[in-house]
């Protein structure tokens, strides 16, 4: 297993390897030869800091590549004062690149007192040509840029820039390629996410994913099974399956399956306690998962299903493949199925050309299933997408009274729905120490909701059962009971 592999007893004077992972543990073997030269110029080893600005896809990048920056001897820190710092960029919206660009200005005043600093900027951003150009150009302090589809070459990048001592840039328009075996560095012991697969097909008419991510690949799923038993042999009880559609997983592979296939699997896997997944496309919710979680026991009562619309209308011009009314009847089918179960969506307000009865139709399907929680967001325009070439592009002034209006109802809904437990004891898996309250700790239900009660670090990573006493909107008070 390479994880295990000593890269002290690799040949860094042969040739580098042409084959993958093999190469990589090779440069991180001569990057460690960097690191220690670093360690006797300056009396301490160099430090290094990943900053995830994206989804969970890109979280689970970002301990990748913690994974690797680890096996090559930095030490780790969550704060940008480090030797080396790792932005791992969001485009998914127009303000995740002005805060990149914000925090750029700031990275570059920490440079100017650590000359030695390295900086480094991956993911979806830097899928961008006019991203790319524009940092060649305005910001040439920052010494590597690379995209999605090769973080797994961030040691041989890394070495580049070393040797070179120039501005390294390595940016795949696509691949085909899925490396498996490389280090990770987990932010949670006992929770982790797992990638399914990878890109998008979809081309919803308003985002930019299937053009910085690529097209679908599904990862085999022995591999996943694999992943996913050593995840549990190293203390893991809760997995989050990830894919930006995985209802579509498994369609491309060479022996095709369904994702209701490969969540028998999971469950399968022995001291493995709860799974999730996301994301869900509507469009592709089948009969199957629905079974599957129903006779399931291990898979959270939770269903992430972004609606992005209420209106039939908006929905096809943003391309999402089905009405309001097909919606509605999935909910209702999955609520017949599973009783108890919490949805979750998303939402965007003032897609172009939304009028107010398009809004109303929104409100409408927002009452009408009782979301647990929705993500709300302006409509943001992503050039190279249909949605930006559409006329109609609606005022910010009517796209903000909008948003505002259904904001307080998803929050109103969203205190009546998640205090559906209360006065019940329930499973929850404790998470860390409370933020906010000395001896208390803060844990999850199995549908997502956060539960605070008296406790101690020593739950941490155990599911206990909880009496839920207090109902406070988006969360609980509770206390433990005797097992
Ligand atoms: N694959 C997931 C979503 C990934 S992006 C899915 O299909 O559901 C996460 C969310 O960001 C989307 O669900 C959408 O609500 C929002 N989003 C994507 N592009 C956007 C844009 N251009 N403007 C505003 N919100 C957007
Ligand atoms: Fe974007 Fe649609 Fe793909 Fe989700 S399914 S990532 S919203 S194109
Ligand atoms: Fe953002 Fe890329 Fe995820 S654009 S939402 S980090 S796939």
């Amino acid at each position: 297993m390479y994880n295990e592999i000593d890269i002290d007893k690799i040949d860094t004077a042969a040739e580098p390897p042409t084959e993958e992972p093999a190469r990589q543990y090779y440069f991180m073997a001569r990057c460690r030869q960097w690191v220690q030269e670093f360690e006797k110029k300056n009396g301490r080893v160099p430090t290094a800091c990943v900053v995830n600005m994206g989804c969970q896809m890109n979280a689970r990048d970002s301990e990748k590549l913690a994974g690797i920056l680890g096996q090559i001897g930095f030490l780790e820190t969550g704060d940008e004062h480090a030797d080396f710092v790792l932005y791992n960029t969001c485009t998914v919206r127009e303000n995740a690149n002005l805060r990149v660009y914000g925090r750029l200005g700031y990275l570059n005043t920490l440079k100017k007192k650590n000359p030695d600093m390295l900086i480094a900027l991956c993911g979806c951003m830097m899928q961008e040509p006019r991203v790319v150009e524009k940092i060649r150009k305005s910001y040439r302090f920052v010494d590597i840029m690379f995209g999605t589809h090769n973080i797994f070459k961030l040691a041989e990048l890394l070495w580049q820039r070393i040797e070179m001592r120039k501005m390294t840039v390595d940016i795949w328009d696509d691949t085909s390629l899925i490396v498996e075996e490389l280090p990770t560095e987990r932010k949670y012991p006992f929770k982790s996410g797992v990638n399914i697969m990878f890109g998008c097909n979809n081309f919803c008419s308003y985002c930019i994913v299937p053009y910085v991510r690529g097209r679908e690949r599904s990862r085999k799923p022995e591999d996943i099974i694999r992943e996913i038993e050593r995840l549990v042999a190293s203390g893991v009880v809760e997995v989050m399956l990830l894919g930006q559609n995985v209802n579509s997983y498994g369609k491309n592979l060479e022996t095709p399956v369904t994702f209701a296939w490969l969540l028998r699997q999971v469950e399968a896997v022995e001291g493995l306690k709860r799974i999730r997944f996301m994301t869900s496309h509507p469009k592709d919710l089948s009969d199957e998962l629905i079974e599957v979680m129903r006779d399931s026991k291990k898979i959270c009562g939770h269903l992430h299903l972004p609606v992005q619309s209420g209106s039939s209308r908006i929905l096809k011009a943003m391309n999402r493949r089905y009405t309001k009314e097909q919606y509605l009847q999935l909910v209702d089918k999955i609520r017949a199925a599973l009783p108890d179960i919490s949805l979750t969506t998303d939402i965007i307000v003032g897609f172009p050309g939304e009028t107010e009865e398009d809004f109303a139709e929104t409100l409408d399907v927002v009452r009408k299933v009782g979301f647990d929680s929705a993500f709300t967001f302006i409509y943001s325009k992503r050039t190279g997408t249909p949605a930006a070439a559409m006329e109609d592009q609606v005022e910010e002034a009517v796209v903000k009274e909008r948003f505002d209006r259904l904001l307080a109802e998803v929050q109103a809904i969203s205190a009546r729905v998640c205090a559906r437990d209360l006065h019940k004891t329930k499973e929850v898996l404790v998470e860390c120490a409370d933020d906010h309250m000395e001896g208390y700790v803060t844990g999850r239900l199995s549908n997502n909701i956060l539960v605070h009660f008296p406790g101690d670090l020593s739950l941490v990573g155990k599911i206990v059962p909880v009496y839920l006493e207090e109902a406070k909107g988006f969360y609980y008070m509770g206390r433990m009971e005797e097992t």
